[in-house]
């Protein structure tokens, strides 16, 4: 078992590989958070919090002073007893305040991990994988009980835990936070790492020290969000990629989130993520529960980089699911950078075509192809093809695809619809949308209420039908606006509040009958680019278009970033044209190759109007991807050189990560050159993930080497001055 319990001195000891985490009952009835560390083998459950009667801490117990809520390290905390601190669940009551006392009630502890009802989560393959410990905290005045449920990984460094929310009394009430998980940490010398940006500038790694107060990042825009990713690390001053404590936690969620920790006037920091609590209220009638999202929370000993490859193992082995999860992903040519919305069939033909010879393994329809969509004004919501660009429908023009020995790959928007549609004409009361109040427009498009049963129903319907026309290998679902007017016509106003997380919630039903319907198809996700980004996707869909800027120098940060946390395997990466088209940039073709082979892989540029040179270098890098994909996709990713220092924010001139196969035989070493000086120093790049006594073929040079020296003095990495913005080289494991 990983969690041990002590009857005799009440507290949970929840045992990973590498960590523990204390939770002891106090006083019979506060569930207390008590450490979160390196493994110990042993709690002796006497070293308790130093009881001193402190100014202005209330105490709940009378005549007792030298205890207080405000003052206790919790699990869950609750407003209106005497914790100040920022709250983990509010409720309003019906006597119409927010104060509540739940209480220890019980616990269970049994093999193996269930469900989340609606929601997607991490799972297990057999119960053998991991142990769940419930507790139960019950109000007793209203009868709500809330249960803190924590999986814990037997051979991960992994603990999901998840709130629910029950009703047991008598009365509705609203529940106004939700917070998946609070952790008390009991200093708050730590730094702040978060992934934020901008549309075509996602998922920048930028860290800060933590402050009295209340400091953090959210999403309110619907989805997860360009601007902030759901996922937060707290890291020991000096931690980098190899050494320190790091602790991170990631949210299963794509809609509304906040993260926030809470320094409090003892130093203490109070952790939390969750669902947003800004324009969110659950109306919980008697005999109903809420359960919240889970988060994964993953510790490291060792570092961002030991972290990161816990979470990417997390992820690829128990968040992707499906006929994809292990299949080598395809090398993919999509039309959109290549040729936009202006095309017809005799063009996708050509651009196919080409993209075949080269080795292309799947053709990807980008946006344009339904209603009468030549802009990005019109159309969706119409998901029937437009005959003056495919005259004989989807089903002939895939089957012509596919005839190239290439497979067929078509993109959808179907969140939205545009006021220029059959559909907005047909159902004006479909999108989100305030009675009396105008539309704020977004890409000339509104979101339609994936709330409402029907509105699913009639996407259901109208994408089965595209797929089982076109038999589609691959789908691409793109999202291209957030939310605004989030009001749902089938909810009194009483229940406006709810509409965002319903709209989540309707969404994972959608793609959970998808999945089920189409179980061959390969979905990538995509909003924008990298605009829902987040493992509540992954669950659904197993990779991610990672950015809307293909400017490959631009995009090192952006993989950098993702790579914190998401593994390769999910992350989509293209080669585009030069100049690129969202920077203006040239970057040699060979770099913007190499970069883009830190994930799946593909082209979105016009094959059939580059130089016969030009070709012939993707067909040698469409080879070179095929024998290190599997390298890529499946092994540990070590990130060498990070663009930005983890502790200053400043930025590097270099970049390079190596990843090395599961099997330890192989390893691909990529360095840029992110900022180009005359007589610039090399790179002196250390290696990491390799066999120490082990020796090594290295293709930078033809020479052999052994793995300590690899690691130890490293390698020499220099560029060309003029030409070369990346280097890239494999290692092979060799006989001494
Ligand atoms: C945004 C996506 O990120 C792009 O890749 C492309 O699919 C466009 N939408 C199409 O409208």
């Amino acid at each position: 078992m990983s969690i041990e319990y002590s009857k005799a001195s009440q507290y949970f000891h929840l045992k990973t590989p590498s960590s523990s985490y204390v939770i002891a009952i106090k006083k019979g009835r506060y569930v207390e958070h008590v450490l979160w560390g390196s493994r110990i083998e042993e709690w002796s459950g006497n070293n308790d919090n130093l009881a001193i009667d402190r100014a202005f801490a209330p105490n709940p117990v009378e005549g007792e002073r030298t205890f207080s809520l405000d003052t206790l390290s919790q699990e869950c905390a609750f407003p209106g007893h005497g914790d100040f601190r920022v709250s983990t669940i509010e409720i309003l009551m019906p006597d119409g305040t927010l104060v509540m006392e739940p209480l220890y009630a019980g616990h269970r502890i049994y093999a193996g991990k269930p469900k989340l009802e609606g929601l997607p989560a991490t799972w297990t393959c057999d119960d053998d994988e991991a142990d769940t410990l419930e507790i139960d905290l019950t109000d007793r005045l209203y009868g709500i009980t809330i249960t803190l449920s924590y999986t814990v990984w037997k051979d991960r460094d992994v603990i999901a835990r998840s709130t629910r929310i029950a009703n047991n009394g008598i009365k509705e009430v609203s529940i106004r936070k939700a917070m998946s998980a609070c952790v008390d940490f009991a200093d708050s010398d730590y730094r702040l790492l978060q992934l934020s940006g901008a549309h075509c500038r996602e998922r920048g790694a930028i860290t800060r020290d933590l402050f009295p107060g209340n400091q953090g990042i959210e999403s309110r825009r619907g989805a997860s969000s360009h601007q902030q990713n759901p996922f937060i690390a707290l890291l020991r001053p000096g931690a980098n990629e190899t050494t320190g404590e790091v602790f991170g936690f990631s949210l299963v969620y794509s809609g509304n989130f906040s993260a926030t920790v809470d320094v409090d006037q003892f130093n203490s920091a109070r952790t939390m993520i969750g669902l947003n609590p800004h324009n969110f209220a659950w109306r919980l009638n008697p005999g109903t529960s809420f359960q919240t999202p889970e988060v994964v929370l993953s510790r490291s000993g060792s570092g961002l980089g030991e972290l990161s490859r816990t979470l990417h193992r997390l992820f690829r082995d128990r968040l992707c699911r499906g006929v994809h999860q292990y299949k080598e992903r395809p090398i993919v040519i999509n039309s959109w950078e290549a040729i936009y919305f202006n095309f017809d069939e005799k063009k996708l033909l050509e651009l196919a075509d080409e993209a075949s010879r080269l080795g292309v393994e799947l053709f990807v329809l980008d946006d344009g192809w339904f209603g009468k969509r030549d802009s990005d004004t019109t159309s969706l919501g119409d998901w029937t093809p437009d005959r003056r660009k495919l005259p004989n429908g989807l089903r002939d023009f895939s089957q012509k695809i596919k005839a190239k020995n290439i497979s067929f790959g078509l993109w959808v928007e179907p969140e939205m619809v545009s006021r220029n549609s059959e559909l907005f004409r047909a159902h004006p009361d479909w999108p989100l949308q305030v009675p009396g109040r105008d539309f704020s427009f977004g890409r000339d498009q509104l979101v339609l209420d994936l709330s409402r049963q029907e509105v699913r129903d009639y996407l259901f319907d109208s994408l089965s039908e595209v797929f089982t026309e076109a038999e589609p290998d691959y789908v691409k679902w793109d999202m291209n606006r957030h939310m605004t007017e989030v009001y749902s016509s089938r909810l009194p106003s009483g229940g406006q509040q709810e509409v965002s997380h319903r709209y989540i919630l309707g969404l994972y039903e959608l793609l959970e009958r998808l999945n089920t319907a189409f179980p061959n198809i390969l979905f990538e996700s995509c909003s924008g680019g990298g605009g829902r980004y987040d493992p509540g996707m992954l669950y659904y869909m197993p990779q991610t278009w990672a950015s809307d800027n293909i400017d490959s120098l631009n995009r090192a940060h952006i993989q950098f970033g993702t790579s914190i946390v998401y593994p390769a395997s999910t992350m989509s990466c293209h080669v585009s044209a030069a100049p690129n088209h969202q920077t203006g940039r040239i970057t040699s073709l060979k770099s913007r190759g190499e970069i883009a082979m830190a994930g799946t892989f593909g082209y979105e540029l016009d094959v059939t109007k580059i130089d016969d040179a030009d070709k012939e270098s993707i067909k040698r890098q469409i080879a070179k991807y095929r024998e290190i994909r599997k390298t890529v996709l499946w092994g540990d990713l070590y990130r060498l050189q990070d663009p930005v220092d983890l502790e200053t924010n400043a930025e590097s001139p270099f970049a390079a990560w190596m990843h090395v196969s599961s099997d330890g035989k192989s390893a691909v070493v990529t360095a840029v050159r992110l900022q180009a000086w005359p007589n610039q120093a090399p790179l002196m790049l250390r290696l990491s993930g390799l066999d120490a006594q082990g020796y090594y073929f290295s293709t930078l040079d033809g020479m052999r080497y052994r793995g300590d020296e690899l690691m130890s003095f490293g390698m020499k990495i220099l560029f060309q001055v003029e030409t070369e913005e990346s280097v890239q080289f494999e290692l092979k494991r060799v006989a001494r």
